[in-house]
């Protein structure tokens, strides 16, 4: 952890709380979260650290690394929503709400200070860390303790109710629950948490499109809707589905949906299929090739069916995939720009990740950066 940044803001203090927690890959399991499903994520060996500091009266500052000309200042009892280069803040202020509102907030002000070694913008959910970050901060300074679920649904309601963004828990529920060398695989609906280990030998890549999406202003809202549309258009056909990630093929073809709609759900459905196969696959030690398949063919119905994708993705994902040492690759996260998770064997190297990179740019006049990120332990309190 570099430390420059907390170690001047700690000079003179000596009561002071740190936590730590990661960026996540989504793995498998595109848009069900919020569809009731189970899905994949992979925290990583990158995220976020936030240092709390209590004041002495009702004051309260967040300022991060990098966004020195946007230190949020405010009072402990006067929550408001941000806008322009203050819009990080809405974040932090969300979970120090949602923790009001549970009686689990700190009572004086503090000062909240923010680094972060992961990449932002290419979907790997730098906003759950600086959710999750925040709250095992301020929980501290309260004195507080809550279980890990809870905390998960804490900030996935600051994010919902306070950010106005209709995520589900996969980014929450993986950056809480990682696990070194592991997958977390979550069930939606139940809000269960399980870890499940990832075969010997194998490496997680992310590619980036280069194109930056705002997930609250994007199409990210309307797929969500759609989704809602398709499960109350198939109930009102006279099925009971409690959530579209639960609709069975047969019921799907035989309901006369609309085309835009049975594409959605149809992705829902296939994508839920496929991670349970995968999970099924592990447990019974189907090659890597074959659960890698399964990567693939969910990029596939991303881009047909959920349009989700873009031609930058799909063609890094197309690259990828016909690369002999990568077992399968998707856009991962909301989709619509941001980025591409490619599961390798673990000869696949930095040379053969430019040589991706380099094709990329010569169609698209565009850099891709690529990283390389091992499966990691979840949100933490830690020590300096
Ligand atoms: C974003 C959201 C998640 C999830 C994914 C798509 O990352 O924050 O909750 O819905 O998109 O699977």
């Amino acid at each position: 952890m570099n430390q420059d940044f907390f170690d001047e803001a700690l000079t003179n203090r000596d009561e002071y709380f740190v936590s730590f927690a990661p960026g996540r890959i989504e793995f498998l399991g595109n848009h069900l979260d919020y569809n009731g499903g189970t899905v994949l994520g992979m925290a990583v060996n990158a995220g976020i650290s936030c240092l709390g500091i209590p004041t002495n009266d009702s004051s309260i500052s967040m300022s991060s690394e990098g966004l020195e000309d946007a230190v949020l200042l405010g009072k402990i009892n006067c929550i408001v929503k941000q806008t322009g280069k203050y819009k990080w803040a809405n974040y932090p202020l969300g979970v120090l709400q949602a923790l009001q509102n549970r009686d689990l907030a700190p009572t004086k002000g503090f000062h909240l200070y923010y680094k972060s070694d992961l990449p932002t913008a290419i979907g790997l959910s730098s906003s759950a860390a600086l959710e999750l970050a925040t709250a095992i901060t301020l929980l501290q300074l309260a004195g507080k303790e809550i279980d890990p679920e809870t905390l998960v649904t804490l900030c996935r309601d600051a994010e919902n109710k306070f950010v106005g963004m209709p995520c589900g828990i996969l980014d929450q529920g993986t950056s809480a629950f990682g696990k070194n060398n592991s997958l977390v695989k979550i069930d939606c609906r139940k809000e269960e948490y399980e870890s499940i280990d990832l075969p010997q030998n194998t490496q997680a890549w992310i590619f980036d499109t280069g194109i930056k999406h705002d997930l609250v202003d994007s199409l990210y809202s309307v797929r969500h809707q759609e989704c809602r549309a398709a499960l109350s258009a198939l109930n009102d056909r006279g099925s009971a589905i409690p959530h579209l990630s639960m609709v069975e093929k047969k019921v799907l073809q035989d309901a006369n949906l609309n085309e835009n709609l049975y594409k959605r759900a149809t992705h829902v459905c296939e994508e839920q299929a496929r991670v349970i196969q995968f999970c099924q696959g592990l447990e019974s030690d189907m090659s890597s090739a074959s659960l890698g398949k399964l990567l693939q063919e969910s990029h596939h119905s991303s881009s047909l069916n959920f349009e989700n994708s873009c031609k930058e993705l799909d063609y890094l994902s197309e690259l990828l995939n016909g690369h002999e040492n990568v077992h399968g690759a998707r856009l991962t996260g909301g989709g619509f720009g941001g980025a591409v998770m490619a599961w390798t064997e673990d000869c696949f190297n930095a040379t053969a990740a430019q040589a991706i990179s380099d094709k990329f740019e010569k169609r698209f006049k565009l850099k891709s950066k690529f990283y390389q990120f091992l499966p990691s332990n979840g949100a933490r309190k830690e020590t300096l």
